[in-house]
């Protein structure tokens, strides 16, 4: 596996690689990678004959300092993990070298983008469509991969690749999750032992929704998932939306589509640590 730090040199590497016939394929990470990321590293190499992966921490998409600082930086690591995957390229550009001026850029796909994450992390989906349109554009890969944990993200990045006519297939890849059903999230390794055993709770509630559902009205799951992890010490729930999965309006009865799910977002632990999951209903 090559490290490319430059637009130029990646963008050689692949010019090259194209002469020769090849498919690229690409998966945008932010670092800190475990299992769930090596599913779409894996799943990459599968169908591409090349693999880049970028892993860039795009300071853009942060609308708390906090978070991006706290966030895990572990390139070395990475590197490692990667080579193990089968990965062609491991793409790590400075902050510069993505953004030689301040990107003012904005992109706007209401609901999808304005709702649930959108809602509660303003400008967040903005720098998200700012840095993944650059990778496409430096990459030009094939294909592109993204986790179904971060759900509303692949349904921003869909919208954004049909507007800005982007010729990328985009493959969203199943959630890897912990033996407890926590979903693997580069933010797991901010939790204590504790926490993560509590934060278990989360998936365990909504999949024991998703039994109540067939009986219980859309409020009265809604209301279930909201207290049961109310109920438990160390967690906090900001949003609970059950929406249809296509455009990502809320829905009041289970008959009014048949892509029915639901996504949360919960504060766990003292620090605290913003985890997000979702199930789907239908
Ligand atoms: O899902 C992520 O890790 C990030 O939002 C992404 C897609 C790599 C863009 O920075």
């Amino acid at each position: 596996m090559i490290l490319i730090h430059t637009k130029k040199e990646l963008g050689d590497f692949l010019a090259d690689q194209r002469r020769l016939g090849k498919s690229v394929g690409l998966v945008p990470t932010m670092g800190a990678l475990h299992i769930g990321h090596a599913s779409l590293v894996n799943r990459s190499v599968a169908e591409n004959d090349i693999t880049v992966v970028s892993v860039f921490l795009n300071p853009t998409q942060f609308n708390d300092p906090n978070d991006l600082e706290k966030y895990p930086r572990t390139l070395e690591a990475d590197c490692r993990l990667l080579e193990e995957c089968g990965a062609t390229v491991c793409f790590a550009p400075s902050v510069q070298e993505v953004y030689p001026e301040p990107d003012t850029r904005t992109f706007s796909y209401p609901p999808t983008d304005s709702v649930m994450e959108g809602a509660f992390r303003p400008g967040h989906f903005n720098g998200v469509c700012q840095v993944v349109s650059k990778l496409f554009m430096m990459a030009e890969p094939d294909r592109a991969y993204f986790g179904e944990k971060d759900f509303q993200q692949i349904a921003v990045i869909r919208r954004m690749v049909e507007d800005l006519k982007f010729k990328i297939e985009i493959v969203p890849c199943p959630v890897i999750r912990e033996e407890s059903g926590l979903a693997f999230s580069s933010r797991n390794t901010l939790l204590s032992e504790d926490e993560r055993r509590i934060a278990a709770n989360i998936y365990q509630t909504l999949k024991a929704s998703k039994l109540m559902a067939g009986k219980a009205t859309v409020q009265q799951t809604h209301a279930y998932v909201v207290e049961h992890i109310e109920a438990i010490e160390g967690l906090r729930v900001e949003y609970y939306s059950i929406v249809d999965g296509r455009t990502l309006a809320d829905v009041d009865d289970w008959s009014q589509s048949e892509d029915i799910v639901g996504c949360i977002t919960v504060f766990c632990g003292s620090q605290p640590i913003r985890l997000i999951d979702h199930i789907r209903y239908k």
